[in-house]
């Protein structure tokens, strides 16, 4: 196959590039490329094109305009950790938290499954800018890919197309991106709906080259090159090199009535609502407060010359979990997705819409579940997988940030860091300072909910929510955090939350959702100095009449349970810290060995349960 005769709307220019492709085409033996251009003409082709191979259902264009539903293969529904590498030169630049093959091996053992690989397939080229076109703040990467799925995905979570290559230029850098489902069809050999590799997957980056090499699943952020590959683990590694920060952060504009905004970056580890989070709406009585969203799940932060952080979404799309998203929990979402989505794993109705769990009480009649079977309630299996997804663009969300698109960012006024705990970690505290913030998001742990990452209800540490997505040493990260505060005059307060703790009988004591509004505000009117705070062993806690309660009847009581500060548990999470610790003991900064002695003094100097009560 030449790559002078593929299918393509323009010229390319970039020679490296072309060369780069036809290699490839060399290598994969497709049946034809199509450079692609972003534009609607081909989205609609190509959907076109998935619901004619059986991939696609077009949903029912008076319910869900211009939508599709899709069910993936069940050996392909979720990111995989345990197939994911960074092959970095030396293995101990990966760290102790990646794995880890070196690089000619790795290349070698792909070079054989990547050849003749496309057989019966098109090779797609895909030019994308994560972040606006143009912007100093964003990056180009190429994707090369023989999924139409993922083709169609991009243009929806990224920006495709020939402004990007006109950006690029004749020898712009780029981000090389190879993916296959792994799915060689031979001659006449009709397609599966789900093309995948049910047997041999492989999520590989190379941070030198600033390359990533995806076989074998069709799947979210195995597939979809740009996300969690690129604007996180490649682009954690050039953040580090260039001195900026690439991270798992959702980030906010939070205006209050006197039309101030103040915006807010903010990282939960996976499945802590974090979606619902960017998109939250005030309770009713909160008067004159507005949540806008920039970005739901990546920021790429950068010191501005005034000394201040900005921010941009890399992305240009939701990915968002689908079970449990419902009017009242996420109704900016449930807008969102309203027209132009593509649903992957979930239920679809008789009447063409789709469904899933928590999205009504009452599940309607005759839906079809994920596997494509229909679904019996009775049998207790869900109807919607649950890691189901929707692929909807952010321009659809009705409360996106005026300057989501700002090519400069947005400013940073402070950083949240939280998991999902049902004990030990208060609701809400500020870190006494920058180190002290860095060591909070470093220890973060969250409850597991999805048995594919270990032990369901046990705490997973997840530093900075970055442990499946740090593109190098995580002790190096630590270093970066720290070193990245002493660069900057006035560095943003770090928060730490959480949504999730429980009362003995195991229920959550925190409503959430809406009410996090409660603690967003106390967030901003604290660095605005316009609120108080009290000195607690571990930062500064709002007292019970610091935060605003219009509106709720959450007790003076309730609120002194989530916040108590329990000597014991405190000393079994200080040795989790130290057992983290010494898994990166050789890159560790010093500094988090005197926190934590710090942290373990200050415990041991206050009552065994320290109460805001007590401790005014
Ligand atoms: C995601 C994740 O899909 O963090 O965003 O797993
Ligand atoms: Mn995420």
């Amino acid at each position: 196959m030449d790559v002078k005769t593929a299918h393509s709307t323009y010229k390319i220019n970039h020679a490296e590039m072309l060369s780069w492709v036809q290699q490839t085409a060399d290598l994969c033996k497709p049946d034809a490329i199509r450079w692609c251009d972003g534009s609607q003409k081909e989205y609609d082709e190509l959907c076109e094109l998935l619901v004619s191979k059986g991939t696609f259902i077009r949903l029912n264009p008076q319910k869900r305009p211009n939508s599709f539903a899709c069910f993936s293969d069940p050996s392909d529904v979720a990111r995989v950790e345990d197939r994911t590498y960074i092959c970095s030169r030396a293995k101990e630049d990966a760290g102790p938290t990646n794995n880890w093959v070196e690089p000619r091996e790795m290349k070698a053992r792909l070079k054989k499954l990547f050849d003749g690989c496309m057989k019966g397939r098109t090779m797609y080229v895909i030019p994308f800018s994560m972040g606006p076109v143009g912007s100093e703040l964003s990056h180009i990467g190429v994707e090369i890919t023989d999924s139409e799925y993922v083709v169609v995905n991009m243009h929806i979570m990224t920006r495709v197309g020939v402004k990007v290559m006109d950006t690029l230029g004749a020898d712009g850098e780029y981000v090389k991106c190879l993916h296959s489902v792994g799915a060689p069809l031979a001659a006449g050999q009709k397609d599966v709906k789900w093309p995948t590799n049910a047997t041999t997957k492989y999520i590989v980056h190379y941070p030198e080259d600033r390359a990533i090499v995806s076989y074998g699943s069709g799947y979210g952020g195995n597939a979809l090159l740009g996300k969690k590959c690129f604007a996180l683990r490649i682009a954690s590694t050039m953040a580090r090199e260039e001195g900026w920060l690439a991270e798992h952060m959702l980030i906010m504009g939070v205006k209050n009535p006197e039309g101030e905004k103040t915006y807010v970056a903010a990282a939960f580890p996976s499945a802590c609502g974090k979606t619902n989070f960017a998109m939250l709406i005030p309770p009713k009585q909160f008067d004159g407060w507005k949540i806008t969203t920039v970005g739901d799940d990546i920021a790429w932060i950068k010191p501005g010359k005034d000394g201040k952080l900005y921010a941009i979404n890399p992305e240009a799309g939701y990915f968002g979990v689908a079970p449990g998203t419902n009017v009242k929990t996420n109704p900016m979402a449930m807008e969102s997705i309203a027209k132009n989505t593509i649903f992957t794993n979930v239920g679809v109705t008789d009447d063409g819409d789709v469904w899933w769990e928590g999205m009504t009480k009452e599940p309607p009649k005759n839906l079809t579940d994920w596997r494509g079977e229909k679904w019996d309630p009775t049998a207790g299996k869900p109807c919607a997988h649950p890691n189901a997804r929707f692929t909807a663009p952010a321009t659809q969300n009705p409360s996106l940030d005026e300057d989501w698109e700002n090519p400069n960012g947005v400013p940073i006024g402070a950083l949240i860091f939280g998991g999902r705990r049902s004990t030990t970690i208060p609701l809400i505290y500020q870190a006494h300072n920058w180190n002290s913030g860095v060591y909070l998001a470093a220890t973060m742990g969250s409850e597991m909910t999805a048995a594919a990452f270990g032990e369901v209800g046990k705490v997973r540490r997840d530093p900075f929510a970055m442990l499946p997505f740090c593109g190098y040493h995580m002790g190096d990260y630590f270093n970066h955090w720290l070193q990245f505060g002493r660069n900057i005059p006035n560095p943003p307060r770090i928060f730490g939350v959480n949504w999730f703790r429980k009362d003995e009988k195991g229920n959550f004591i925190w409503p959430g959702f809406g009410d996090n509004m409660r603690v967003l505000k106390w967030v901003v009117e604290k660095i605005q100095g316009k609120t108080n705070a009290v000195e607690s062993p571990i930062g500064w806690m709002p007292h019970y009449d610091d935060l605003d309660w219009t509106g709720s009847d959450f007790t003076r009581q309730q609120f002194e349970s989530i916040m108590i500060i329990d000597r014991e548990a405190w000393k079994k999470e200080l040795l989790d810290h130290a057992e983290l610790f010494e898994r990166m003991y050789d890159r560790l900064p010093k500094e988090f060995i005197f926190l934590r002695e710090l942290l373990l003094s200050s415990l041991w100097r206050s009552p065994e349960k320290w109460s805001l009560e007590a401790g005014e």
